[in-house]
Order: structure tokens, then sequence, then C-alpha cells
């Protein structure tokens, strides 16, 4: 395609590219200070992953739906998985009436059955899934004294944030050890590898579990030609965010520029991705454990579960 006629095309499938309306983000400056590097450049992304098959869990809403639109209009063969089957269909639509290939999956990580038949679909697309991004998520912020009979919360964390992505990427791992081809990416939070805050129990403890478990996969994978990349995001305001009144104010990410640190690191493929005051504040944590501590507990008896925390089943 002639250069002119590519920057128009890359021009207009960006204008098609943006954030649900409904998403306002306070203090911009502040936020793009604070988060991980990301690409909005089209032509790099489609160079990394156009043609190629990738896999986005956790499409219907946020990041995942914002990343799904970028990889359509850069050209790749994208899978959609969630639950919400409805919103799958209508973002294949649009994703396909803006030129793109696209393709829903149906799936809801907590039952097994549904990713072993998950595996089976994927396993039948020709030329295999070469891209996965473990990006469906389940986040809980309830102290634990409200969590006394709630036994569930932590094992549906486990079963979304942990045990369905494991199976689902063990299913799809043999094609690609194969193919000695393939990229691995989880999207995490920064919460892992600072200190466990307060509240954050169910969803830190599950994060951290994928988070490992890629810190101990990608040694071996490495040599078989598969990369992984793990993360590390702040505060994106998006439906997961969004029942904390608390976050609504703070400095974050909208969905769509949270989706281009993601695209930043399909193309890079580094095996971290994090904003640049994660290490510095990781080094202090062991000095400072004690202030910091003190302060969370502070920070703990002064804060309140959500109305939401305290309402929900
Ligand atoms: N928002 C933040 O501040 C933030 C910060 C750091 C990291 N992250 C991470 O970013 C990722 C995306 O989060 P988001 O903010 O975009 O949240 P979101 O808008 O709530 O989207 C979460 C996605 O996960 C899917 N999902 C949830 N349960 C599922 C299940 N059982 N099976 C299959 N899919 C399921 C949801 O789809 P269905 O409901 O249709 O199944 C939805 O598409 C998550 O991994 C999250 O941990 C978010």
């Amino acid at each position: 395609m002639p250069e002119a006629a590519y920057a128009d095309a890359r021009t207009a499938a960006l204008a098609r590219v943006q954030s649900p309306p409904d998403v306002r983000r306070p203090h911009p400056w502040l936020s793009r200070l604070l988060a991980p590097p990301g690409s909005g450049r089209l032509d790099l992304l489609r160079a990394a992953v156009g043609g190629k098959v990738v896999l986005v869990t956790g499409a219907s809403f946020g990041i995942g739906e914002a990343l799904a639109l970028r990889l359509g209009a850069a050209g790749a063969r994208v899978v959609l998985a969630a639950r919400s089957g409805a919103r799958l269909q209508a973002l294949v639509r649009k994703i396909v009436a803006a030129g793109g290939e696209a393709l829903a999956l149906p799936l809801d990580l907590t039952d097994p059955g549904q990713v072993e038949a998950a595996v089976e679909e994927l396993a039948a697309i020709p030329g295999g899934v070469d891209v996965v991004v473990h990006n469906a998520g389940k986040s809980i912020r309830r102290s634990l004294g409200r969590s006394l009979d709630r036994a569930h919360d932590f094992q549906r964390c486990m079963a979304v944030n942990y045990l369905g992505p494991v199976q689902l990427q063990l299913g799809l791992l043999g094609a690609m050890l194969t193919r000695q081809a393939g990229h691995i990416v989880n999207v995490s939070s920064v919460g892992v590898g600072l200190p466990a805050a307060p509240r954050w129990a169910a969803y830190l403890a599950s994060k951290s579990a994928f988070d490992v478990w890629m810190a101990a996969a990608a040694p071996e994978l490495r040599p078989g030609g598969i990369h992984c990349t793990s993360i590390y995001l702040g505060l994106v305001h998006t439906r997961m965010s969004a029942p904390t009144p608390g976050y609504r104010g703070l400095p974050g990410q909208t969905p769509d520029e949270a989706a281009q640190v993601i695209c930043r690191a399909l193309i890079r493929r580094p095996r971290s991705v994090g904003p640049w005051w994660l290490t510095p504040a990781r080094w202090l944590a062991t000095p400072l454990a004690r202030p910091v501590a003190w302060l969370q507990g502070k920070l703990f008896a002064r804060g309140s579960d959500s109305p939401a925390a305290q309402g929900a089943r």
C-alpha cells in the first residue's frame, strides 16, 4: 500500500479505536506520568501481529475490549473470549465492519469443561494461536472481617485469575512448543510487586499466583521460541475499579491507554512491563517494611469497604 494511503487508513482506523465515552480520567497529566509506557503506533502493531491469531480473554469489557479493537484495526485475527456472548458478538461486528477479522469464543474461565472445549475449538483454527493475552480478571476488595462466610470469593478469584488461565495456556502450549513460536502475555497489577495491601487478599493472592507461574514458565519456554510478558498496570478506570468510590478521583489510565501498554508489549515482547516507579518501590519495600506496615494499618482503620463490597453476595 502506498505510504499516503497507508497513513490515511491508519488515521481512519485510529479514529474508530476509542475508549468507551463514559470513561473519564481525572488528573490526565499525572496519570500519564505514573503509567507504564504504551504505544499507539498501529503500523508497528500491524508489523507485530498482522495476520496472526491473537486470543484476548476478557474481551467483552474494559481493557480487553479496547485491546481487541486495536488488534482488529492492526490486522490481527482476533479471538475474543469472555462470558458475555452478546457483547462479544457486537464487538466482532464492529471489528469486521472496520475491515478486521474476529471470532467470538464465549467462555467461563471458572468452568474447566468450558476451558477444555475452548482449547479444542482454538486447536481447530488453521495455523493455531500465535499470541495469548490473559486479560480476563476478577477483582475483589473486601476486608477479611466481611469475608468470614465468603470462601467463594477466594475460590472465584483463583479460578478466573489463575486456574482457568493456567488450564487454557497448558492446552495451547503444546502447539506453540511444536511451532517453536508464541507470545504469552499476562495482564497483572502493580499490586503484586508491592507490599500486599489490606482488603485485597483474594485478588492479590490469585494475581500473584499467575505472576509466579509466568516467572517460572518464562525461562523454560524462552529456549523453545516462546516469549512471556508480565504487565503490571496501575489503576485503570474500568468497570472493575468503579465500585470503589475512593478510586474515582485518583490518577489512572483509560481502558484504551492501558490497551496501548499491552500493544507496546506485543510489539517489543519484553519479559515485563511496569511503571518507572515500580522497581524503586520494590527496592524500598524491604528497608521500609515496618513503617509501611504501620501506615497500612492506619489507612485500613480509617478506610472502609465499598458499598458494593458490603452488600454483595
Ligand atoms: N482496572 C484496573 O484498575 C486494573 C489494574 C491492574 C490490573 N488490571 C487487570 O486488567 C485486566 C482487565 O481488567 P478490566 O479493568 O478491564 O476489568 P473489566 O472491565 O471488569 O473486564 C474484565 C474482563 O474479564 C472477563 N471475565 C470476568 N470473569 C470471567 C470469567 N469467569 N470467565 C471469562 N472471562 C471473565 C469479563 O467478561 P465477562 O464478564 O463477560 O465474562 C471482562 O471482559 C484484569 O486482569 C485486571 O486484573 C486492572
